[in-house]
């Protein structure tokens, strides 16, 4: 039988979740349809149960319900309790239905393996403290990095991540009073996705000239790495990678097979 699966979302027309999963699953010679649903606003939990209860192999979820899923599933992984969202959910031998967030381990995989960039040891800048932020700090905090701050034009919802992660190598600093060098920058910030010029400034002496610059989104020049392009920064990515890696998770999740990420970023950058 061909297993179902999905994402689900408002808006989801854009998603390339459907295309990097079959990637994936022709790869592993697996057959299964991945659809993309938009569900309307209030409607996530009738609409997932449903799916689950007909025979529903696994979703993905985007925005804006991925706090509504961390409130649907029976039960949740530990990046998945540190988020306060689930990005994908995995029906359990026992008949639960497990949240999971593989973002943070999507950003670390793209970070490290396909970028070949160090954080262990690191100091990290992350700009934005919104939900894409708590997504991936407890994956981030794993893979050891020296400190983290944690910079957005809200003071107060930097600070309350900070707090939140209970880890003293984490700190907040409200974007104006940010100083001293990083060795990553991560902008986890929407500013400037709709409203061209928008966006915050940085001071460049928050940069040596090994600094990485990443930022979370893709498939759009955003104001961070147009900044930083101006730059003499060497390394910068957008978040492709990451999106590729966090569906791979998600795909090891389902069927317990490894897939080539790699093949499949460079497909997608082609
Ligand atoms: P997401 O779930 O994608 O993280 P979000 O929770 O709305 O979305 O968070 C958006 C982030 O981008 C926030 O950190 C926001 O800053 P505020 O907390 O101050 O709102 C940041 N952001 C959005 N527009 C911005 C702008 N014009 N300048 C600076 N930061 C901005």
């Amino acid at each position: 039988m061909t297993d179902r699966l999905a994402v689900f979302g408002n808006p989801v027309a854009h998603s390339l979740s459907p295309e990097i999963h079959q990637m994936f699953a022709e790869s592993a010679g697996i057959s299964m349809t991945y659809e993309k649903v938009l569900i309307p606003l209030g409607e996530f939990k009738e609409t997932a149960r449903e799916f689950f209860r007909s025979g529903g192999k696994g979703i993905n979820i985007t925005v804006p319900f991925k706090q509504a899923a961390f409130d649907f599933v029976d039960a949740l992984s530990v990046s998945a309790q540190q988020a306060e969202a689930v990005n994908t959910i995995v029906p359990q031998a026992n008949g639960e239905l497990k949240g999971f967030n593989t973002d943070g381990a999507g950003l670390v995989s793209d970070l490290q393996s396909n970028l070949g960039w160090e954080i262990t040891s690191k100091s990290i800048l992350i700009i934005g403290a919104g939900g894409a932020v708590q997504g991936v700090l407890g994956d981030l905090l794993r893979a050891a990095p020296r400190s983290i701050v944690i910079a957005n034009r809200t003071a107060s919802k930097a600070q309350a991540l900070a707090v939140k992660t209970n880890d003293e190598r984490v700190s907040a600093v409200p974007l104006g009073d940010l100083s001293g060098n990083f060795d990553v920058i991560v902008s986890g910030s929407s500013a400037g996705l709709s409203e061209v010029g928008q966006g915050y400034a940085l001071a460049t002496s928050l940069m040596h000239e090994n600094t990485c610059c990443y930022d979370m989104i893709y498939a759009k020049a955003t104001e961070f790495l147009s900044w930083c392009g101006a730059l003499p920064v060497t390394q910068r990515a957008d978040g492709l990678g990451m999106l590729v890696e966090q569906a791979a998770r998600a795909f090891e999740l389902w069927y317990d097979v490894k897939v080539d990420s790699r093949a499949v970023l460079d497909r997608l950058r082609r």
